[in-house]
């Protein structure tokens, strides 16, 4: 009988997210069990107990999945279940908290295509406004952004104190550096976007974060993305369909949600098929999963 891929899948809050239970099975996965409220602390005594029990050349064959809503966490949560590992026992770790990683990874990776493709740009020509940036999703895709060069503004829409320490988390962790910005008032983004070419809005659910006039006003963008799917949407104009459609009154082009959406799944599926085919155990999380999700747009 063929040895089975076994996921385990842990999680800090009370549940596991159906989404990523679906995802994993879809993808191959034989079963997939979760583990909920697990803390920090107890990520080496489960990593331990998933290595040991099958022989070392099985780890490939072994996962643990970090979930949650927290981007650092998560990959606090890699780190410690890296250092658990004991060689040559070792097993798959990968983190997609609340599908942030993954959404970052497609966001970004649509916006880089569309400059390449559409404006002769890329990421590490622009500058770029990410609204949501104390969100895992806003979190990740700054980090993505600067990681890949660009000059990147973190938004805060109560004012600069709480983004100036997701900045200086930023640096201490990925040595990137984003400027934090006061967001508080609608004449603050219009200032703010008047001076990118382009946004990333991954702020809250059904909040609107730019009109279609702060659009408007925006002289030098070029593209912005929007991952909110509830209306009204986070940029106003910006259809949840539209993939690379000209914002109106600007010479603008915007990725709605639903463009964006479809490559989140197939960068969630493709890691977990990555660690299900690898030949050694993989330790995947959103750097990885930019790099996925930049094949899978072009
Ligand atoms: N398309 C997809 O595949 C996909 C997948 C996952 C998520 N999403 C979407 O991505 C977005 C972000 O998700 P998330 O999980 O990162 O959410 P989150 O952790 O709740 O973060 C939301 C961000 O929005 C900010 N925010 C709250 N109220 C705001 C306001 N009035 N104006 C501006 N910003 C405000 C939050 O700031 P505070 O720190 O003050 O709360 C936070 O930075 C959501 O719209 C979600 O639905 C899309």
């Amino acid at each position: 009988m063929a040895d089975k891929n076994i996921l385990h899948m842990l999680t800090p809050h009370k549940h596991v997210s159906p989404f990523d239970v679906n995802m994993a099975l879809d993808a191959g996965y034989d079963s997939v069990t979760p583990y909920e409220e697990v803390e920090l602390d107890e990520i080496t005594d489960l990593v331990q107990d998933v290595i040991f029990s099958r022989p070392p050349h099985l780890g490939v064959k072994s996962a643990v999945f970090f979930g949650g809503d927290d981007a650092v966490l998560a990959l606090d949560m890699i780190e410690a279940a890296k250092k658990a590992l004991v060689p040559p026992f070792g097993c798959n770790i990968m983190a997609d908290p609340a599908g942030s990683f993954t959404t970052a990874a497609a966001m970004v990776a649509c916006v880089e295509r569309t400059l390449k493709t559409k404006k002769q740009r890329q990421l590490k020509d622009v500058s770029i406004a990410v609204f949501g940036a104390t969100g895992v999703v806003g979190y990740c895709a700054a980090v993505i952004a600067a990681m890949e060069g660009a000059s990147v503004k973190i938004v805060g829409h109560d004012g600069r104190e709480r983004v100036a320490k997701r900045a200086e988390e930023m640096k201490h962790r990925f040595g990137v550096d984003v400027e934090p910005v006061d967001g508080s008032s609608a004449e603050k983004n219009t200032a703010i976007v008047g001076d990118v070419e382009v946004i990333l809005a991954a702020a809250k659910a059904g909040v609107q974060v730019l009109s279609a006039d702060q659009l408007k006003a925006a002289s030098k963008l070029l593209v912005a993305a929007d991952v909110n799917a509830v209306p009204p949407m986070g940029l106003e104009g910006i259809d949840v369909m539209a993939d690379e459609q000209e914002i109106a009154g600007t010479r603008a082009l915007g990725i709605g949600a639903l463009a964006i959406g479809p490559m989140k799944s197939k960068t969630e599926y493709g890691l977990l098929k990555r660690m299900i085919e690898a030949e050694e155990p993989q330790a995947l999380d959103f750097r990885d999963a930019f790099q996925l999700a930049r094949t899978l747009v072009q």
